[in-house]
Protein backbone atom coordinates (compact mmCIF):
# COMPACT_ATOMS: atom_id res chain seq x y z
CA UNK A 1 0.00 0.00 0.00
CA UNK A 2 1.53 3.45 -0.80
CA UNK A 3 0.76 5.82 2.49
CA UNK A 4 -0.55 9.39 1.22
CA UNK A 5 -1.38 11.71 4.30
CA UNK A 6 -3.55 13.47 1.61
CA UNK A 7 -5.96 10.87 1.37
CA UNK A 8 -6.25 10.10 4.34
CA UNK A 9 -7.06 13.47 5.53
CA UNK A 10 -9.56 13.49 2.32
CA UNK A 11 -11.19 10.38 3.28
CA UNK A 12 -11.77 11.46 7.44
CA UNK A 13 -13.03 14.30 6.55
CA UNK A 14 -15.29 13.19 3.34
CA UNK A 15 -16.88 10.57 5.35
CA UNK A 16 -17.51 12.85 8.18
CA UNK A 17 -19.06 14.99 6.22
CA UNK A 18 -21.77 12.31 6.05
CA UNK A 19 -21.98 11.33 9.16
CA UNK A 20 -19.64 7.92 8.97
CA UNK A 21 -17.21 8.01 11.72
CA UNK A 22 -13.60 6.27 11.77
CA UNK A 23 -13.70 3.29 13.35
CA UNK A 24 -10.68 4.30 15.91
CA UNK A 25 -9.73 8.01 17.20
CA UNK A 26 -6.88 9.11 16.35
CA UNK A 27 -5.13 10.46 19.19
CA UNK A 28 -3.75 7.59 21.18
CA UNK A 29 -4.98 8.32 24.94
CA UNK A 30 -8.35 8.30 23.48
CA UNK A 31 -7.63 4.89 21.66
CA UNK A 32 -6.42 3.56 24.95
CA UNK A 33 -9.78 5.20 26.34
CA UNK A 34 -12.16 3.36 23.83
CA UNK A 35 -10.43 -0.10 23.35
CA UNK A 36 -10.44 0.30 27.59
CA UNK A 37 -14.49 0.35 27.10
CA UNK A 38 -15.03 -2.14 24.81
CA UNK A 39 -12.59 -5.32 26.95
CA UNK A 40 -13.33 -6.63 30.02
CA UNK A 41 -10.71 -5.49 32.82
CA UNK A 42 -8.74 -8.67 32.95
CA UNK A 43 -8.25 -8.21 28.96
CA UNK A 44 -7.64 -4.64 29.08
CA UNK A 45 -5.21 -4.85 31.95
CA UNK A 46 -3.01 -7.40 30.82
CA UNK A 47 -2.93 -5.71 27.43
CA UNK A 48 -2.12 -2.11 29.19
CA UNK A 49 -0.08 -3.57 32.20
CA UNK A 50 3.84 -2.94 33.12
CA UNK A 51 5.86 -3.74 35.51
CA UNK A 52 5.51 -2.70 39.32
CA UNK A 53 4.37 1.10 39.36
CA UNK A 54 4.90 1.56 35.73
CA UNK A 55 7.58 4.09 36.02
CA UNK A 56 9.83 1.86 33.00
CA UNK A 57 6.37 2.35 30.81
CA UNK A 58 6.25 6.09 31.56
CA UNK A 59 10.16 6.45 30.72
CA UNK A 60 9.06 4.85 27.34
CA UNK A 61 7.28 8.10 26.82
CA UNK A 62 8.78 10.74 28.37
CA UNK A 63 11.84 10.00 26.52
CA UNK A 64 10.51 11.28 23.48
CA UNK A 65 9.13 14.10 25.41
CA UNK A 66 12.80 15.65 25.18
CA UNK A 67 13.18 15.76 21.97
CA UNK A 68 12.21 18.93 19.74
CA UNK A 69 11.68 19.42 16.53
CA UNK A 70 13.20 21.94 13.97
CA UNK A 71 11.09 22.69 10.93
CA UNK A 72 13.51 23.54 7.70
CA UNK A 73 11.36 26.27 6.03
CA UNK A 74 10.74 26.20 2.18
CA UNK A 75 12.25 23.11 1.37
CA UNK A 76 10.78 22.61 -1.88
CA UNK A 77 9.47 19.03 -0.19
CA UNK A 78 5.90 17.30 -2.38
CA UNK A 79 5.86 13.43 -3.09
CA UNK A 80 7.10 12.79 0.10
CA UNK A 81 8.24 9.12 0.56
CA UNK A 82 7.91 6.37 3.61
CA UNK A 83 9.75 3.08 1.33
CA UNK A 84 12.04 2.02 3.87
CA UNK A 85 14.54 -0.65 2.58
CA UNK A 86 15.31 -3.20 5.92
CA UNK A 87 18.22 -4.71 6.71
CA UNK A 88 16.39 -8.38 5.00
CA UNK A 89 16.37 -6.33 2.08
CA UNK A 90 12.77 -6.48 2.29
CA UNK A 91 11.11 -3.04 0.76
CA UNK A 92 8.56 -2.04 3.06
CA UNK A 93 5.63 0.68 2.42
CA UNK A 94 7.02 2.62 6.23
CA UNK A 95 9.35 2.07 8.56
CA UNK A 96 7.37 0.03 11.06
CA UNK A 97 6.57 -3.30 11.97
CA UNK A 98 3.89 -5.07 13.86
CA UNK A 99 5.21 -5.79 17.34
CA UNK A 100 4.54 -9.04 18.53
CA UNK A 101 2.11 -9.24 20.75
CA UNK A 102 0.36 -12.89 22.79
CA UNK A 103 -2.98 -13.67 23.14
CA UNK A 104 -4.51 -11.35 20.58
CA UNK A 105 -7.87 -13.22 21.42
CA UNK A 106 -8.13 -11.43 24.10
CA UNK A 107 -8.50 -8.19 21.49
CA UNK A 108 -10.47 -9.96 18.93
CA UNK A 109 -12.20 -13.31 18.26
CA UNK A 110 -10.01 -13.68 15.02
CA UNK A 111 -7.24 -12.14 16.57
CA UNK A 112 -3.86 -12.65 14.75
CA UNK A 113 -5.75 -13.80 11.53
CA UNK A 114 -7.24 -10.18 11.55
CA UNK A 115 -3.88 -8.44 12.24
CA UNK A 116 -2.60 -10.88 8.76
CA UNK A 117 -4.77 -8.99 7.06
CA UNK A 118 -4.23 -5.52 7.97
CA UNK A 119 -0.62 -6.51 7.16
CA UNK A 120 -1.53 -7.81 3.93
CA UNK A 121 -3.46 -5.00 2.66
CA UNK A 122 -0.72 -2.75 4.61
CA UNK A 123 2.28 -4.61 3.33
CA UNK A 124 3.78 -3.69 7.20
CA UNK A 125 5.52 -6.63 8.02
CA UNK A 126 3.91 -9.17 11.19
CA UNK A 127 5.86 -10.45 13.41
CA UNK A 128 4.22 -13.83 14.63
CA UNK A 129 4.36 -14.50 17.90
CA UNK A 130 5.32 -17.83 19.86
CA UNK A 131 2.12 -16.83 22.15
CA UNK A 132 0.05 -16.16 19.46
CA UNK A 133 -3.62 -17.58 19.47
CA UNK A 134 -3.14 -18.56 16.18
CA UNK A 135 -0.51 -21.04 14.57
CA UNK A 136 2.05 -19.29 12.20
CA UNK A 137 0.89 -21.85 9.31
CA UNK A 138 -2.82 -20.33 9.63
CA UNK A 139 -1.31 -16.85 9.49
CA UNK A 140 0.66 -17.29 6.22
CA UNK A 141 -2.05 -18.41 4.62
CA UNK A 142 -3.85 -15.04 5.17
CA UNK A 143 -0.62 -13.37 4.74
CA UNK A 144 -0.33 -14.71 0.94
CA UNK A 145 3.26 -13.74 0.90
CA UNK A 146 3.41 -10.38 2.96
CA UNK A 147 6.28 -10.20 4.92
CA UNK A 148 6.52 -11.81 7.98
CA UNK A 149 8.85 -12.61 10.64
CA UNK A 150 8.82 -15.04 13.78
CA UNK A 151 9.05 -14.32 17.32
CA UNK A 152 11.05 -16.93 19.75
CA UNK A 153 10.87 -17.65 23.28
CA UNK A 154 13.63 -19.65 24.18
CA UNK A 155 11.73 -22.55 25.76
CA UNK A 156 13.76 -25.35 28.21
CA UNK A 157 13.44 -27.54 25.18
CA UNK A 158 16.05 -27.27 22.70
CA UNK A 159 14.15 -29.62 20.66
CA UNK A 160 11.01 -27.54 20.66
CA UNK A 161 12.70 -24.17 19.84
CA UNK A 162 14.22 -26.33 16.46
CA UNK A 163 10.62 -27.26 15.73
CA UNK A 164 9.42 -23.40 15.76
CA UNK A 165 12.49 -22.41 13.46
CA UNK A 166 11.26 -25.13 11.11
CA UNK A 167 7.83 -24.23 10.66
CA UNK A 168 8.98 -20.78 10.88
CA UNK A 169 11.17 -22.09 7.62
CA UNK A 170 8.61 -23.57 5.68
CA UNK A 171 6.09 -20.79 6.92
CA UNK A 172 8.47 -18.28 4.67
CA UNK A 173 9.18 -16.32 7.52
CA UNK A 174 12.04 -13.88 6.28
CA UNK A 175 13.52 -13.85 9.85
CA UNK A 176 13.52 -14.62 13.53
CA UNK A 177 13.47 -12.54 16.15
CA UNK A 178 14.81 -14.04 19.63
CA UNK A 179 13.43 -12.07 22.58
CA UNK A 180 15.78 -12.23 25.46
CA UNK A 181 13.80 -9.94 28.08
CA UNK A 182 11.24 -12.69 29.81
CA UNK A 183 13.28 -15.59 31.22
CA UNK A 184 10.40 -14.60 33.47
CA UNK A 185 7.35 -12.97 33.69
CA UNK A 186 7.25 -9.20 35.21
CA UNK A 187 5.48 -8.31 38.36
CA UNK A 188 2.77 -7.03 36.33
CA UNK A 189 1.03 -5.56 39.59
CA UNK A 190 -2.84 -5.02 37.50
CA UNK A 191 -2.07 -8.79 36.74
CA UNK A 192 -1.39 -9.82 39.80
CA UNK A 193 -4.60 -8.13 41.25
CA UNK A 194 -6.95 -9.20 38.93
CA UNK A 195 -5.07 -12.84 39.37
CA UNK A 196 -5.82 -13.40 35.75
CA UNK A 197 -3.00 -14.96 33.48
CA UNK A 198 -4.65 -15.81 30.20
CA UNK A 199 -1.97 -18.95 29.48
CA UNK A 200 -3.66 -20.62 32.55
CA UNK A 201 -6.80 -20.65 30.40
CA UNK A 202 -5.36 -22.28 27.40
CA UNK A 203 -4.84 -19.13 25.37
CA UNK A 204 -2.12 -17.54 24.22
CA UNK A 205 -0.26 -21.30 23.07
CA UNK A 206 -1.23 -21.77 19.89
CA UNK A 207 2.47 -22.59 18.46
CA UNK A 208 2.58 -25.12 21.15
CA UNK A 209 -0.48 -26.86 20.65
CA UNK A 210 -0.03 -27.08 16.76
CA UNK A 211 3.47 -28.36 17.07
CA UNK A 212 4.29 -32.07 16.82
CA UNK A 213 7.48 -31.79 19.31
CA UNK A 214 5.57 -30.23 22.04
CA UNK A 215 2.39 -32.68 21.81
CA UNK A 216 4.69 -35.24 22.06
CA UNK A 217 6.65 -34.22 24.86
CA UNK A 218 2.76 -33.57 26.64
CA UNK A 219 1.83 -36.65 26.26
CA UNK A 220 5.05 -37.96 27.45
CA UNK A 221 5.05 -36.18 31.12
CA UNK A 222 1.45 -37.81 31.53
CA UNK A 223 2.68 -40.63 33.20
CA UNK A 224 5.63 -38.93 35.47
CA UNK A 225 3.73 -35.82 36.46
CA UNK A 226 -0.18 -36.31 37.31
CA UNK A 227 0.48 -37.49 40.60
CA UNK A 228 2.06 -34.04 41.32
CA UNK A 229 -0.67 -31.65 39.32
CA UNK A 230 1.00 -28.52 39.34
CA UNK A 231 -2.35 -26.69 39.87
CA UNK A 232 -5.64 -27.76 40.17
CA UNK A 233 -8.97 -27.34 38.04
CA UNK A 234 -11.00 -25.03 39.64
CA UNK A 235 -13.89 -24.34 37.61
CA UNK A 236 -15.61 -25.36 34.74
CA UNK A 237 -15.16 -21.86 33.10
CA UNK A 238 -11.13 -22.97 33.44
CA UNK A 239 -11.81 -26.69 31.86
CA UNK A 240 -14.19 -24.96 29.25
CA UNK A 241 -11.61 -21.90 28.15
CA UNK A 242 -8.42 -24.73 27.78
CA UNK A 243 -10.92 -26.80 25.32
CA UNK A 244 -12.20 -24.12 23.35
CA UNK A 245 -8.65 -23.13 22.98
CA UNK A 246 -7.35 -26.50 22.12
CA UNK A 247 -7.22 -27.62 18.61
CA UNK A 248 -9.80 -30.80 17.70
CA UNK A 249 -13.35 -32.25 18.69
CA UNK A 250 -15.11 -31.54 22.14
CA UNK A 251 -15.67 -35.08 23.53
CA UNK A 252 -12.36 -35.92 21.95
CA UNK A 253 -10.39 -33.48 23.88
CA UNK A 254 -12.42 -33.98 27.16
CA UNK A 255 -11.98 -37.80 27.10
CA UNK A 256 -7.96 -36.92 26.38
CA UNK A 257 -7.75 -34.27 28.51
CA UNK A 258 -5.20 -32.58 25.89
CA UNK A 259 -6.00 -29.38 26.81
CA UNK A 260 -5.16 -30.06 30.80
CA UNK A 261 -2.08 -31.47 29.82
CA UNK A 262 -0.91 -29.04 27.41
CA UNK A 263 -1.50 -25.84 29.83
CA UNK A 264 0.53 -28.22 32.41
CA UNK A 265 3.03 -28.76 29.71
CA UNK A 266 3.77 -25.69 28.36
CA UNK A 267 3.98 -23.69 31.61
CA UNK A 268 6.90 -26.11 32.37
CA UNK A 269 8.75 -25.60 29.50
CA UNK A 270 8.02 -22.16 28.16
CA UNK A 271 10.94 -20.46 29.05
CA UNK A 272 14.28 -20.90 30.20
CA UNK A 273 15.02 -18.55 33.00
CA UNK A 274 19.06 -19.46 32.76
CA UNK A 275 19.49 -18.53 29.28
CA UNK A 276 22.88 -17.58 27.92
CA UNK A 277 25.36 -16.33 25.22
CA UNK A 278 25.79 -19.99 24.55
CA UNK A 279 22.39 -20.63 23.82
CA UNK A 280 22.10 -17.73 21.51
CA UNK A 281 25.14 -18.67 19.62
CA UNK A 282 23.55 -21.99 19.47
CA UNK A 283 20.54 -20.78 17.87
CA UNK A 284 22.20 -18.51 15.88
CA UNK A 285 23.47 -21.94 14.36
CA UNK A 286 20.69 -23.57 13.99
CA UNK A 287 19.16 -21.28 10.84
CA UNK A 288 20.32 -19.63 7.82
CA UNK A 289 17.39 -17.14 8.47
CA UNK A 290 18.56 -13.75 9.43
CA UNK A 291 18.62 -13.99 13.68
CA UNK A 292 17.11 -10.77 15.60
CA UNK A 293 17.80 -10.18 19.19
CA UNK A 294 14.63 -8.35 21.13
CA UNK A 295 15.08 -6.79 24.23
CA UNK A 296 18.61 -5.63 23.81
CA UNK A 297 19.65 -2.68 26.02
CA UNK A 298 23.24 -2.16 26.78
CA UNK A 299 25.46 -1.46 24.51
CA UNK A 300 28.11 -4.46 25.49
CA UNK A 301 25.15 -6.89 24.89
CA UNK A 302 25.03 -5.16 21.97
CA UNK A 303 28.42 -5.29 20.50
CA UNK A 304 28.43 -9.22 21.87
CA UNK A 305 25.36 -9.87 19.68
CA UNK A 306 26.87 -8.15 16.62
CA UNK A 307 30.40 -10.31 17.62
CA UNK A 308 28.38 -13.68 17.30
CA UNK A 309 26.74 -13.00 13.94
CA UNK A 310 23.29 -11.33 14.99
CA UNK A 311 21.98 -9.47 12.02
CA UNK A 312 20.58 -6.69 13.73
CA UNK A 313 18.96 -5.77 16.92
CA UNK A 314 15.42 -4.83 18.21
CA UNK A 315 15.95 -2.37 21.37
CA UNK A 316 13.35 -3.11 23.48
CA UNK A 317 12.13 -2.89 26.99
CA UNK A 318 9.16 -4.91 26.33
CA UNK A 319 6.86 -1.72 26.56
CA UNK A 320 8.02 -1.51 30.40
CA UNK A 321 5.87 -4.98 30.97
CA UNK A 322 9.04 -6.52 32.80
CA UNK A 323 11.62 -4.34 34.79
CA UNK A 324 10.05 -1.49 36.74
CA UNK A 325 12.28 1.90 36.15
CA UNK A 326 13.62 0.62 33.27
CA UNK A 327 15.70 3.17 30.97
CA UNK A 328 13.74 3.62 28.10
CA UNK A 329 14.09 2.19 24.97
CA UNK A 330 14.95 5.59 22.94
CA UNK A 331 17.60 6.32 25.57
CA UNK A 332 18.94 2.75 25.14
CA UNK A 333 18.80 2.98 21.10
CA UNK A 334 21.15 6.45 21.40
CA UNK A 335 23.66 4.39 24.00
CA UNK A 336 24.42 1.86 21.50
CA UNK A 337 24.39 3.50 18.20
CA UNK A 338 26.49 5.95 20.04
CA UNK A 339 29.30 2.66 20.59
CA UNK A 340 28.33 0.25 17.62
CA UNK A 341 28.83 0.26 13.93
CA UNK A 342 27.02 2.83 11.85
CA UNK A 343 25.66 0.65 9.59
CA UNK A 344 24.34 -1.70 11.95
CA UNK A 345 20.96 -2.33 11.64
CA UNK A 346 18.54 -1.23 14.92
CA UNK A 347 15.26 -1.34 15.24
CA UNK A 348 13.31 0.54 18.14
CA UNK A 349 10.50 -0.90 20.29
CA UNK A 350 8.29 0.24 23.10
CA UNK A 351 6.49 3.90 23.77
CA UNK A 352 6.05 4.40 20.12
CA UNK A 353 2.67 6.80 19.99
CA UNK A 354 2.87 8.79 16.71
CA UNK A 355 4.01 9.14 13.46
CA UNK A 356 6.16 11.79 15.27
CA UNK A 357 7.59 9.51 17.75
CA UNK A 358 8.74 7.68 14.52
CA UNK A 359 10.66 10.53 13.24
CA UNK A 360 12.48 10.81 16.07
CA UNK A 361 13.21 7.01 16.64
CA UNK A 362 14.69 7.40 12.93
CA UNK A 363 16.59 10.79 13.37
CA UNK A 364 18.22 8.87 16.44
CA UNK A 365 19.34 5.93 14.34
CA UNK A 366 16.81 3.59 14.11
CA UNK A 367 15.80 1.87 10.81
CA UNK A 368 11.89 1.09 11.87
CA UNK A 369 10.16 1.09 14.67
CA UNK A 370 8.04 -2.07 15.93
CA UNK A 371 3.98 -0.85 16.83
CA UNK A 372 2.80 -2.27 19.71
CA UNK A 373 0.18 -1.83 22.33
CA UNK A 374 -1.70 0.77 20.38
CA UNK A 375 -2.40 -1.54 17.25
CA UNK A 376 -4.17 -4.39 19.64
CA UNK A 377 -6.43 -1.64 20.97
CA UNK A 378 -7.22 -0.54 17.34
CA UNK A 379 -7.85 -4.59 16.31
CA UNK A 380 -10.16 -4.49 19.72
CA UNK A 381 -12.01 -1.73 18.34
CA UNK A 382 -12.31 -2.74 14.74
CA UNK A 383 -10.70 -5.44 13.59
CA UNK A 384 -8.53 -5.95 10.51
CA UNK A 385 -10.40 -2.11 9.75
CA UNK A 386 -9.39 -0.87 12.81
CA UNK A 387 -5.87 -2.12 12.65
CA UNK A 388 -5.80 -0.36 8.57
CA UNK A 389 -7.24 2.46 9.83
CA UNK A 390 -4.73 3.03 12.93
CA UNK A 391 -0.96 2.23 10.53
CA UNK A 392 -2.92 4.43 7.99
CA UNK A 393 -2.98 7.15 10.62
CA UNK A 394 0.54 6.92 12.03
CA UNK A 395 1.68 6.83 8.82
CA UNK A 396 0.01 10.21 7.21
CA UNK A 397 1.28 12.19 10.77
CA UNK A 398 4.64 10.76 10.01
CA UNK A 399 4.49 12.31 5.98
CA UNK A 400 3.39 15.38 7.21
CA UNK A 401 5.88 16.09 9.54
CA UNK A 402 8.44 14.95 7.24
CA UNK A 403 7.03 17.20 4.26
CA UNK A 404 6.57 20.26 7.04
CA UNK A 405 10.44 19.91 8.27
CA UNK A 406 11.40 19.26 4.59
CA UNK A 407 12.05 15.47 4.34
CA UNK A 408 11.48 14.20 1.61
CA UNK A 409 13.05 10.76 1.98
CA UNK A 410 13.14 8.18 5.10
CA UNK A 411 16.44 8.88 4.91
CA UNK A 412 17.03 12.77 5.09
CA UNK A 413 15.21 12.26 8.56
CA UNK A 414 18.79 13.08 10.65
CA UNK A 415 19.70 14.43 13.81
CA UNK A 416 20.01 18.08 12.34
CA UNK A 417 15.91 18.22 12.70
CA UNK A 418 15.74 16.92 16.51
CA UNK A 419 17.36 18.79 19.00
CA UNK A 420 17.52 17.39 23.06
CA UNK A 421 16.03 19.90 25.59
CA UNK A 422 14.88 18.14 28.70
CA UNK A 423 11.38 18.61 29.91
CA UNK A 424 8.00 19.60 28.26
C1 LIG B 1 -0.29 -7.92 25.60
C2 LIG B 1 1.13 -7.97 25.15
C3 LIG B 1 1.68 -9.18 24.77
C4 LIG B 1 2.99 -9.24 24.31
N1 LIG B 1 3.49 -10.43 23.86
C5 LIG B 1 4.75 -10.48 23.39
C6 LIG B 1 5.25 -11.68 22.83
O1 LIG B 1 4.56 -12.69 22.75
N2 LIG B 1 6.53 -11.68 22.40
C7 LIG B 1 7.35 -10.57 22.46
O2 LIG B 1 8.50 -10.62 22.06
N3 LIG B 1 6.86 -9.42 22.97
C8 LIG B 1 5.59 -9.35 23.39
N4 LIG B 1 5.10 -8.17 23.86
C9 LIG B 1 5.95 -6.96 23.81
C10 LIG B 1 5.78 -6.24 22.46
O3 LIG B 1 6.37 -6.98 21.43
C11 LIG B 1 6.46 -4.87 22.49
O4 LIG B 1 7.78 -5.04 22.91
C12 LIG B 1 5.76 -3.89 23.41
O5 LIG B 1 4.36 -3.95 23.24
C13 LIG B 1 6.27 -2.49 23.13
O6 LIG B 1 5.74 -1.56 24.02
P1 LIG B 1 4.54 -0.57 23.64
O7 LIG B 1 3.40 -1.45 23.31
O8 LIG B 1 4.32 0.23 24.87
O9 LIG B 1 5.00 0.23 22.47
C14 LIG B 1 3.79 -8.07 24.30
C15 LIG B 1 3.23 -6.86 24.69
C16 LIG B 1 1.92 -6.80 25.10
C17 LIG B 1 1.33 -5.46 25.45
Amino acid sequence: MKFNARKRHREIFTKGSVGIKSVIPTDHFALEQAAKKMLGKSEFDYIATGAGIEQGMSNNRAAFLDYKLIPKMANGCSDISLNTTLFTREQIPAPFLFAPIGVLKLAHPQGDLELAKAARASGIPMIFSNQASYPMEQCTQVLEGSPHWFQLYFSRSNELVESFIHRAEQSQCSAIVLTLDTTILGWRTRDLDNAYLPFIYGQGIAQYSSDPVFLRLMQEQKKASEEKNPFKLRSLALLHSMIQHFPGPFFSKLRSKDPIKAVKKFIEIYSRPNLNWEDILWLRNQTKLPLILKGIQDPHDAQRAIDMGINAIIVSNHGGRQVDYNRASLHSLIEIRKKIDSKFPLLLDSGIRTGTDVFIARALGAQAVLLGRPYTYALALGGAEGVLEYVKNIAAELEITMSLCGCQNINDITQDYIQYIAGK
